[in-house]
């Protein structure tokens, strides 16, 4: 008797019986089907999704070289908490770490410690935990409660703070942002601060503009209220983005471990770190800041390997991946990437600044981010989620959508120019702004005499 698959195997891919239309996909099926039937049922599936180049709504990487997808094809079997059976990842995976220590200006590289993750929002959630448990340590220590903890943070925090506040009982103290204050600045921060505070969090390079905070100020503001109070408040630099682009770009500006009260740095090594999806890094200054009752400890060559983190198993080929990045690139190779990347933006932001539709948020000096809104008295008839449409039918996704809190009556446009963003499909990107924002100015205006081109309606 032959199976279905058998029967399969001498039609054309797309007259097989799986292949058929009707197939119900969310079960799973009863008989097994052919591996090249599978994979073209898959793969032209994906291809309804957008064009990830194109997509310039994501931080994440969407471009390597083939070294790169050769060594990930090799790797992709690779489980990072194998660290018995995967020596030379678990050696690569604390190099990488030393050399991000380094690059943020550690007091002593091979003194600090920190993990790969899976990507920042992990990261952040380390740092997150390693300062909850030093304040209950410190709490405890001098006979007080520790039922309150609080995170002082920006309400233009990224997603993964809320839900570290959430999952693990932190009161999430938000400082709103304004257009006095668009970032977090250090300004008014002893109303924010009090002795549950367990630290605050510090963005370099906020999610919904780019924009960097001001590291420094922050910290001059807590050593301000130490000096008043004596709570001496650490400081977790999220620098998912920002961190691998500020050495590079702005290699003079202090946010990291020059700063004293910096503690921990985040990023992930999948957004500007120029890896594929699936890797971030957390790094604590020295050890007495990760708190030792947090870290667990498996068995490495016979012996023993602290870890700390929140999955056990994940992939370990993400982290061979950055050591080839680092290696392959270097100071020079990244600064010429991550200049590129700024150079489009900056481009791009001075061609959208040109049009006279539009006012800029910022212009993508800090990382290669910007984002801008529609000039005030512009038109009352179209708004930034009809430009985003239309340029979807472009194949460009360019997303629209609200400021934080205290600024959500603005609405704004966002690019990300990552690597890969080359300058011709920037060219190409602009001209179609340019003929789609004419093109929406033209619709809304009054009905030509001829009555053929219809109004548009949003
Ligand atoms: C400032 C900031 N923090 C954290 C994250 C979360 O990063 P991930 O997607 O790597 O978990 C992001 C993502 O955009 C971010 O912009």
């Amino acid at each position: 008797m032959t199976s279905p698959a058998d029967r399969d195997e001498l039609l054309p891919v797309f007259a097989r019986g799986a292949e058929l239309a009707g197939q119900r996909r969310d079960r799973l099926a009863d008989d097994a089907i052919l591996p090249a039937t599978a994979y073209q049922i898959v793969h032209d599936e994906m291809m309804l999704d957008g064009n990830a180049r194109l997509n310039l709504a994501t931080f994440v990487g969407t471009w390597m070289d083939g070294h790169a997808d050769r060594l990930y094809a090799e790797a992709a079997d690779k489980n990072m908490i194998d660290k018995d059976e995967y020596p030379s990842t678990a050696a690569i995976e604390d190099r990488c770490r030393r050399i991000l220590a380094d690059l943020w200006h550690a007091p002593d590289p091979d003194a600090a410690i920190g993990t790969s993750t899976t990507g920042s929002s992990e990261a952040c959630m380390l740092g997150g935990l390693a300062f909850k448990r030093r304040w209950q340590h410190a709490r405890r220590a001098a006979g007080k409660g520790t039922e309150k903890p609080n995170l002082v943070m920006s309400s233009a925090v990224q997603v993964c703070w809320e839900k570290f506040c959430n999952y693990f009982d932190v009161e999430a103290r938000c400082v709103p942002i304004s257009d006095e204050h668009p970032v977090l600045d250090g300004h008014d921060l002893a109303a924010w601060v009090d002795e549950n505070t367990i630290g605050v969090v510090a963005i370099m390079g906020v999610t919904y503009t780019g924009m960097y905070e001001p590291v420094e100020k922050i910290v001059d503001a807590l050593d301000r209220i130490q000096a008043d109070t004596g709570l001496d408040v650490p400081v977790h630099v999220d620098g998912a983005s920002g961190a691998m682009v500020a050495p590079f770009l702005q290699p003079d500006l202090a946010w990291d471990f020059r700063l004293p009260r910096v503690h921990s740095i985040s990023t992930s090594g999948h957004k500007y770190g120029l890896v594929y999806p699936g890797v971030g890094w957390v790094v604590w200054r020295e050890r007495q800041w990760l708190p030792e009752d947090l870290v667990f400890e498996v068995s490495y060559l016979g012996g023993s390997m602290p870890t700390f983190a929140l999955n056990f198993s994940r992939p370990g080929a993400q982290v061979l991946l950055q050591y080839y990045v680092l290696l392959r690139l270097g100071r020079a190779g990244y600064t010429a990437v991550q200049r590129n990347c700024r150079d489009v933006a900056r481009y791009l932001a001075d061609g959208i600044g040109r049009l006279g539709a539009f006012d800029l948020w910022n212009d993508g000096s800090d990382i290669p981010v910007f984002a801008w809104r529609l000039r005030e008295g512009h038109t009352e008839n179209w708004t930034l989620h009809d430009l985003s449409d239309r340029l979807r039918m472009k194949g460009w996704l360019v997303p629209a959508y609200p400021l934080p809190d205290a600024l959500a009556d603005r609405t704004v446009q966002r690019i990300v120019v990552r690597n890969g963003l080359s300058g011709d499909l920037a060219d190409r990107l602009l001209a179609d702004i340019t003929a789609e924002t004419a093109y929406l100015d033209k619709l809304s205006s009054p009905m030509p005499a001829d009555g053929q081109t219809p109004s548009f309606h949003h």
